[in-house]
Formats: structure tokens, sequence, C-alpha cells
């Protein structure tokens, strides 16, 4: 009987000794957490105390003074009270100083910081180790190999490329408005600059606005950006093992795959057209290469040059970076325009003066739409497509006005609350293109849509370009007026995006 009763009293006892051994384990664990909360806050409130925040709890931050979709509203509400930065608490353990003073930009764009991997390491499973992400000397490197894909040769002739593309978006809004004149743009537009990128930087021979397939990836680049945002602002889903098994870590897994098929397709059929010996020789001939030639030629010279991997990055950072940008640059443009008609007909008429009916614009007319040009700067001021970037500090940083920082600190370059700040532009709200005319003074950083120093857009000029192309041919085709019924609510997810689509009500012009 002793014997018998025994051995389930050993085998609890074995039972009782694991649990106290995992509820000691867990203890400590939890001990070790928080002291690390504790530490790392107590070291943030010291680091950014000479700069007042809005009141903040302690373990939530400004969760609730943020709500998820009014964030960019939200920082024009305090903009009174801290007129140049203030620190943004993400939860108990997680601030950054955000900035909107065009000193605070001098400063630190001069400077050469990395990115910060807390805003920029959840888009790394996306577009890898692309020039966007990269640091440091790999960096340099990748910017000096494809700096000359942006060269002037190569930009002209993507005029007409960019035409042709916004032909055919016409072409489809022309037919779409006989059933239902209100357009939702971001998507008619996403698809118009994936197209035109495609074409440019990839030579890609056909239209992708016609065919069904890549309806998919501008899908998962939306699917992406709201994820990668979400997965920012919650401290639960910052580690990698724990993110992947929760249902949003696994849609993004999904929406990577989908890009990444993208992209493989583009670059699979790229190497497979440069295995004709012929094409080849072309190629060697250009005395300028496109961006995907740069990069397979580059490999094919120099074998330890660039790795499938790194090859991969690029095309997928700039797949990215060369459509979404551009879409939100010009569906808010055309939507500043269609809230300010009068402004909208002073452009319609520099345009058609200076094209007639031909409407083939090319290079050489681009530099001559001055007042088309001060209507697409200011809506880049208002409706900035790259709201927020930002950097960690790799050495302390003093400001002009004697308030410093140390070393570890991330900062946040708040463009958008930059260009609606009133000490910077007066009236910041009200359009006005005069803002920009010739002889207008500004302060060097109170207008950085594409940045500056030596991060800035790479793709700054084939942006502009692309920008008055798809504008000044819209505007020759058609009216554009607001939607008085769907307000849009500008967001911030990676690029400028509204919550509720922008939509347009389209006429066609006699
Ligand atoms: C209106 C359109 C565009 C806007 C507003 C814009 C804005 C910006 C901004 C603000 C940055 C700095 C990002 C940071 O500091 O994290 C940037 C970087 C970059 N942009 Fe653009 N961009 C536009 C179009 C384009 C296009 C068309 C391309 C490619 C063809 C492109 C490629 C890039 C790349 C590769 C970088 C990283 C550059 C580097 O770090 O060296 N962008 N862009
Ligand atoms: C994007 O998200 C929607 C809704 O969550 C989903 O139905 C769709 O499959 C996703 N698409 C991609 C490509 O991730
Ligand atoms: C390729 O380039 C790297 C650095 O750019 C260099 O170190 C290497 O020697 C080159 N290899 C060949 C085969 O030229």
């Amino acid at each position: 009987m002793s014997v018998f009763m025994s051995i389930p009293t050993g085998v609890l006892g074995g039972i009782a000794g694991v649990l106290q051994v995992i509820s000691l384990l867990s203890l400590v664990l939890l001990l070790f957490k928080v002291a690390q909360f504790y530490l790392h806050r107590q070291w943030l409130l010291k680091a950014l105390q000479q700069f007042p925040s809005p009141p903040s709890h302690w373990l939530f931050g400004h969760n609730r003074e943020f709500q998820k979709n009014e964030e960019l509203q939200q920082f024009l509400k305090w903009i009174d009270k801290f007129p140049c930065a203030f620190p943004r608490w993400l939860w108990g353990s997680n601030a950054f100083l955000s900035v909107y003073d065009p000193d605070y930009m001098k400063t630190i764009l001069g400077r050469s910081d990395p990115k910060s991997i807390d805003a920029y390491g959840f888009l790394r499973p996306w577009i890898g180790n692309g020039l966007l992400l990269l640091n440091g000397q790999a960096w340099f490197q990748h910017r000096r190999m494809l700096t000359p894909a942006f060269h002037y040769d190569i930009l002209k002739p993507y005029v007409g490329l960019m035409a042709n593309s916004v032909q055919i978006m016409l072409d489809k809004w022309e037919k779409r408005i006989t059933q239902d004149p209100y357009l939702e743009l971001f998507e008619h537009v996403s698809l118009m600059t994936l197209d035109t990128i495609m074409k440019c930087a990839f030579s890609y021979q056909h239209s992708i606005q016609l065919g069904r397939n890549s309806h998919s990836y501008i899908q998962a680049v939306g699917n992406l950006s709201n994820l990668v945002f979400s997965r920012m602002r919650n401290a639960f889903y910052q580690n990698d093992v724990i993110y992947r098994m929760t249902p949003d870590g696994r849609s993004a897994h999904h929406a990577c795959q989908i890009a990444h098929k993208h992209t493989d397709q583009v670059i699979k059929q790229r190497k497979a057209h440069l295995q004709n010996e012929i094409e080849l020789e072309n190629i060697r001939k250009k005395r300028h290469l496109d961006f995907l030639d740069i990069l397979l030629c580059a490999k094919m010279e120099n074998g330890s040059s660039l790795s499938n991997e790194d090859l991969r990055a690029e095309v997928d950072t700039f797949m990215f970076e060369g459509h979404d940008t551009t879409a939100s640059g010009i569906s808010w443009i055309l939507y500043a325009l269609a809230m300010h008609p009068k402004h909208q007909q002073s452009c319609r008429e520099e345009i058609q003066s200076l094209l007639g009916d031909r409407a083939i614009i090319t290079w050489d007319h681009l530099d001559q739409m001055p007042y088309t040009t001060m209507c697409i700067k200011e809506a880049l001021r208002i409706y900035p497509p790259v709201p927020i970037v930002s950097r960690v500090l790799s050495k302390p940083i003093t400001f002009p006005d004697g308030r410093s920082l140390p070393k570890g600190i991330t900062v946040s370059l708040n463009f958008h609350t930059l260009h609606h700040n009133p000490k910077v532009w007066s009236n910041p709200e009200v359009f006005d293109p005069f803002r920009f005319a010739p002889g207008a003074v500004q302060h060097s950083h109170a207008f950085l849509p594409f940045s500056g120093g030596s991060r800035n857009c790479i793709g700054k000029q084939f942006a502009m370009n692309e920008l008055k192309v798809a504008v000044a041919l819209t505007l020759l085709r058609f009216e554009l007026s607001p939607d008085p019924t769907r307000v849009p609510i500008p967001i911030s997810r990676v690029v400028l995006r509204s919550l509720n689509g922008i939509y347009l009500h389209v006429k066609k012009l006699h």
C-alpha cells in the first residue's frame, strides 16, 4: 500500500517541482523585463528632459491622445504649445523626438545619422536592404552605383513613356465616367505610376494597367503600408517570433510573398532577355543604362559586387518607392486642384497655350509651366507624399537654440507638421501657389517633400517630371471637382494616403 501510494506522490512531487521552477523562472523573467522597462524609461526621461512633452501615461504613452487615424492632425493641435519639437511617447519605454522646425531639420539633415531600426526595420522583410534602408559604406556604394540611372540623358526619353501611361489611365477614366462621374483616384493613379516605373526603370515592354495581375501587387503594397504602421504602434508586435504568430503577422507575410512574386518575375524576364547576346551587345553600347541594367550588369561584370539578395532588395525598393510616392503625390495634387477651381483653370490655360491641342508633351515643355509647377509645389507642401522620416542619433546633437540630445535617441523628421507650422508658413492651411513664385523667400529647410542632405530622394527629378506630365495631361482632358460627401482624411502610412479614398467628380472637357 505504502509503495503503491508513494508512486503518485513522487510524480506529483515531480510535477510540483517543475511548476515551481517554471514559476520561479517566469518571475525572474518578469522582474528582468520590469527592470529593463524601468531603466530604459529613466534613461529616456533624462535624455529628453530639455524638451517638454504633452502629458502622457507612464505605461500607455500618448496612446489616448493620438488616435490611430488622427496622428497628423494631432500634431497640428499641439504646435502652438510646442513650436519646434516634442517627445512623442509610444509607450512607457519607447519615445522619440518629433521635430518640425526648419533650423532643427537643417541641423539633423546636415549630419549622417543612420535610419532608425524602430521605424524602418519593419520594412525590411518587404523591401530588404535596398538604398532606402541601407546605412554606412554599403549605402554609399549603392548610391554611387545607382546615381547614373537618374542622369538627365536617361530621364529625357522617360517623358514619352510617362505620357503614354497617363493617357492609358485617362482613356480608362473617360469610359468609367459615362457610368459614374465620381472616381476613386488613388487606385487608378497607383496602377498608372506602377506602369510608368516598370517601363522606365525596368525596361518592361507592356502596359500593366490593362492586365489583371498587378492589382494584387498594388493591393499588397496597400496592405503592407497599414500592417507596418500598426506594427510600429503596437508594443506586443515588436518581436519577430511573436509577430509571425499573430493574424497581422501572417497577413504581412502573405502580402510580402505577393509583392516578391511581382518583382521576381520582372527580374527573371529581364535576365532571360539579357541571355540573348544581341540584346546584351545593345546594352553595352548604350551610353546610359537604365536602372535594372545597371544592377544586372554590375553583377555580370563583377560577380562579387551584387548578390541576388541585394539585387532583389534594390528592385523591391525602387518598385515601391518609385510608384507609391508618386501615386500619393499625383492624387493629392489633383485633389488640391479640384478644391481650387480658379487655380485649376489657370494651370489648364497655361498648359493649353503651351501644348495647343496636340497634347504631346516632351522634356522641353516641363520647365515652361511655371504656374502649374507652383501649384504642384504648394500641393506637395500641404500634402507631402512622404510625411515623416526618422533617424537614430549616432552621436550627441545640439540644436541652434542650445538644447541637446545624447547619442541613441530617435528623432522623427515630421515634414507634414513642418509644412503646416504657422511659425514657418503664414496661414498654413490656405492653398496659395504664390508662396512658390519666383523671388519669394523661404528658409532653406522650410519645404522638404524630398527630404534634404546626402540622403535626400534619389528620384526627385524623375518624380517632378512625372507629376508635371500627369497633371498637365489630366487637366487638358478633364475638369475636376471635389465630392462633398466624401472628404478625404489624410493618414500617414509610409506614404500619405487617405483613410477613405480620394474621390473626385470628373467631367470630360470639349
Ligand atoms: C513625389 C514623389 C516622391 C517623394 C515625395 C519622395 C520623397 C522621398 C523622401 C522624403 C526620401 C527620404 C526618405 C528617408 O529619409 O527615409 C526619399 C528617398 C528615396 N526615394 Fe523618393 N520620393 C518620391 C519619388 C521617388 C521615385 C520616383 C523614386 C525612384 C524612382 C524614389 C526613390 C527613392 C529612394 C531609392 C530613396 C532612398 C535614397 C537614399 O537613402 O539614398 N523616390 N524619397
Ligand atoms: C489585402 O487585405 C485584404 C483584406 O484584409 C485581403 O482580402 C487580401 O487578400 C489582401 N491582399 C494581399 C495581396 O495581401
Ligand atoms: C568586385 O568589386 C569588389 C568591390 O566593389 C572588389 O573588391 C572585387 O575585387 C571585384 N571583383 C572582381 C572580380 O572584379
